[in-house]
């Protein structure tokens, strides 16, 4: 009898425990169609352009993408800035160099080999200054994330009211596709906090694609050579196979002449 109710406690204890874990996702995500998913996916040029805009202009407030350098910005498969652009966006910030000969460190105008400025200089500043949460480097995030693009695109555009009964404290937010539900950033976008240089009307929707694409190219930048090649190598096996089956089919035709 005590095993069993042991083990019913267990069972309970358990089913509550798991149904209670607030780890767990309680919406599906959203999955828009992005250009760069599939065998011939590719970035639709444009949007990791824009999407940069908006890293830059809202993000890097607080999220650093330290293992992307001002180079990347214009080699291919990415937002494909040309040389000259990608120069002029690394001259906007400034590094510490050095020590030069007095042995003192200096700052100067970044350039293209120049790793991406972040907003703090260590983690704990950062984690500091946003509540008790660090921000996390976007570098690769779309990758380090469970449901990658459709993930971070959901989260933007997952904030809503709380449901009632739930009280969130100071400076922490309701969103949907957090898990918990609970995350502390407040809502990074809105209708128009950045003005798109190509014109494009910048609804929040249209934002949290173009930063998600960008941060998807960040995470993965030879997606296009590897669709590419992995194309090539399904045409050598194709050509490969017709070869094989001729040559098969021409070795076999002597030995069944002679059967
Ligand atoms: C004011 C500072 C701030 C800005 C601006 C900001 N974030 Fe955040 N972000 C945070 C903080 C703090 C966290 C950690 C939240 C937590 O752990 O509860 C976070 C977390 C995240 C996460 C991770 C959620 C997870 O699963 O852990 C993503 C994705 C994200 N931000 C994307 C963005 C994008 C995209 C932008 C720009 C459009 C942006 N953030 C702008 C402060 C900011």
């Amino acid at each position: 009898m005590r095993t069993f109710k042991s083990l019913l406690f267990i069972f309970i204890f358990s089913f509550f425990s798991y149904n209670g874990t607030a780890a767990e996702r309680t919406h599906e995500l959203l999955n828009p169609e992005w250009s760069f998913k599939g065998f011939f996916g590719k970035f639709d040029r444009a949007s990791p352009q824009r999407g940069y805009q908006v890293y830059t202009e809202v993000c890097a407030a607080c999220h650093s993408m330290k293992y992307l350098s001002y180079r990347n910005l214009s080699e291919p498969g990415g937002p494909e800035f040309t040389k000259e652009q990608a120069k002029i966006i690394a001259s906007q910030f400034e590094v510490t160099d050095g020590p030069n000969s007095d042995g003192e460190m200096f700052t100067r105008a970044a350039r293209l080999s120049d790793n991406f400025v972040g907003p703090y200089e260590n983690m704990q500043a950062a984690t500091a200054a946003n509540g008790g949460a660090y921000p996390p480097d976007m570098s690769v995030l779309v990758k380090a994330r469970k449901g990658g693009a459709d993930y971070i695109y959901s989260l933007l555009l997952g904030y809503e009211e709380p449901p009632e009964g739930i009280v969130l404290d100071d400076g922490v937010y309701y969103n949907k596709y957090m898990a918990g539900n609970k995350i502390k950033m407040s809502n990074p976008l809105s209708d128009g906090i950045v003005e798109y240089l190509d014109g494009t009307p910048a609804t929040e929707d249209q934002m949290a694609k173009d930063v998600t694409s960008f941060l998807a190219w960040a995470a993965e930048p030879h997606l296009e050579a590897r669709h590419k090649i992995g194309f090539r190598a399904l045409i050598y096996l194709f050509i490969m196979t017709i070869l094989v089956y001729f040559s098969m089919k021409k070795l076999w035709s002597r030995i069944e002449s002679k059967i």
